[in-house]
């Protein structure tokens, strides 16, 4: 809840920019580096959480819904100023283009203003009154208590921004770790999350995440885990909590959401789906078009003009105008595709279009991959960068099963015209993923549609106003007529 200068151990933060030096190395970018916090200090930051909390007696936990909307909209204005740096620093740390860096930034001020609104909303909401067997009750959201907020690098603003600010707007306090990469954009945020909100309201946390975040979790302090990341490590920290199934989470993980595309669907709009819906930054997206399944009466032409589009796809630095693929966050992302790469072709695969490197060492060309088939690492795995695999089907069955058999369940996208057989396969698939996309792409957005998964995929619904209410609780005060 207060601004800490920092003179302790700092972190070199390295940008997926390369540049060549004079002795002839390529090396990724230095831009500035982050304090390495330790466990004392990450203490710290929960206790003052802890307190400003209260046990829902703080500042914050009673204002009212007026008054934290005040606090909110101070901090949007304050960081409305902030836009072109941290869009900058956004660009320069995770390697998104500048137009979408500023998409992210503006999403997320649009974010804020439509969880505002539904707030207003649900605080109008006329269910808040009930009358009932001669008991009249007035029904309330309140806060949970302390949240530990977590984004992906993929989206380091937004996605951090989707959980804490409606963690916030609901009367939790916040203890915030900024992912690894893409952890210097915060810091021009800091101030205005410091004098927008009371004391301890919002915590930053700078460490290594490993060190300090299960031991916040054992601590038991912590209500609520807001992670927007792997799967693996949501199940690692919700075993350090001492009473788990006491643990709220609210969690958006892994997912492999695949296309299924049927013999009749209009191919150049099946194709221009997909390639952006594997590709758009650079397939690092948690909604990305993982694995493609095609029917085998148009595969042929199918992977003709995919490769063609991908082919086409203009691959620089992230301020270039029109570029589509940039670097990846390091060196060893583009060894994992290359290491993918190398599997599906020894397991008889053919790289249809580009993969391996390119002068700068975390440039991958986008790569074809067909046929993918089961014990491919490629046919299970997230690959989270610009590998697309194709697989065939004769029967559609077949394509149901790789959903069905999946552990992840977020999204699929169905592509085909005849109503009749895309509406037979709408019911199994809406039981599987928590949204099925007609003749599009997979995606999160529009921001008010709810956004979940099953299975592995997700823990809970974000969007706008299922965020509000995955950060409180209905409680009533009750009183007999
Ligand atoms: O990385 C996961 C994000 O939720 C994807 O969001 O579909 O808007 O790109 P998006």
């Amino acid at each position: 809840g207060e601004l800490v200068t920092w003179d302790g151990e700092c972190r070199p933060v390295l940008s997926p920019i390369c540049v060549r030096h004079a002795d002839g190395s390529v090396r990724q970018m230095d831009i500035g580096s982050v304090p390495v916090m330790g466990v004392e200090h990450s203490d710290q930051a929960l206790a003052a959480a802890v307190r400003a909390w209260d046990h829902g007696r703080g500042a914050w936990p009673t204002m009212s819904t007026a008054q934290r909307i005040t606090c909110m909209q101070d901090f949007t204005r304050q960081m409305a100023a902030q836009r072109d740096t941290v869009v900058r620093l956004i660009m320069w740390e995770i390697g998104k283009s500048l137009a979408d860096s500023r998409k992210e930034f503006d999403r997320t001020l649009e974010y804020i203003e439509a969880t505002i609104a539904a707030l207003k909303a649900l605080d109008n909401d006329a269910s808040r009154f009930a009358q009932a067997e001669g008991f009249a009750g007035q029904i309330r959201r309140t806060p949970l208590g302390v949240v530990l907020c977590m984004g992906p690098y993929n989206y380091p603003l937004n996605e951090t921004f989707a959980t804490l600010i409606p963690a916030l707007l609901m009367g939790n306090t916040v203890v915030f770790k900024p992912p690894q990469y893409g952890t210097l954009l915060f810091a021009p945020l800091l101030e205005a999350l410091r004098s927008a909100f009371p004391p301890g309201v919002v915590n930053t946390i700078y460490a290594p995440g490993s060190l300090v975040v299960p031991r916040l979790l054992a601590s038991g302090q912590v209500n609520v885990l807001a992670l927007i990341g792997s799967s693996r490590i949501a199940d690692h920290l919700k075993k350090q909590h001492p009473k788990s199934h006491r643990l709220r989470a609210v969690l958006g993980l892994d997912a492999k959401n695949a296309a299924i595309v049927l013999a009749d669907a209009d191919l150049d709009l099946a194709v221009r789906e997909c390639v952006a819906g594997a590709l758009s930054f650079n397939g690092q997206r948690c909604t990305a078009l993982k694995m493609l399944l095609v029917h085998r009466s148009i595969v042929k032409p199918f992977l003709q003009r995919m490769g063609e589009a991908i082919a086409a796809l203009k691959l620089g630095m992230p301020w270039e105008d029109g570029v589509q693929i940039t670097p990846l966050p390091g060196p060893h992302r583009t060894a994992y595709m290359d290491e993918a790469l190398r599997d599906a072709q020894s397991r008889g695969a053919r790289v249809l279009n580009g993969g391996g490197g390119d002068s700068c060492v975390t440039l991958y060309r986008p790569a074809l991959v067909y046929p993918v088939r089961e014990g491919m690492q490629l046919y299970r795995e997230e690959q989270f960068g610009p590998l697309v695999p194709v697989a065939d089907f004769e029967d559609v069955e077949e394509a149901l099963q790789y959903v069905v058999t999946s552990e992840h369940g977020q999204q699929v996208s169905l592509f085909g015209q005849d109503p009749a057989q895309l509406g037979a396969l709408i019911d199994p698939l809406v039981n599987q993923v928590c949204r099925v996309n007609l003749n599009s792409q997979c995606q999160r957005g529009p921001d008010v549609f709810p956004f979940a998964g099953r299975k592995d995929s997700a823990e809970g619904t974000l969007s706008v106003t299922d965020a509000l209410r995955a950060f409180s609780i209905r409680s009533m005060v009750a009183a007999r007529q």
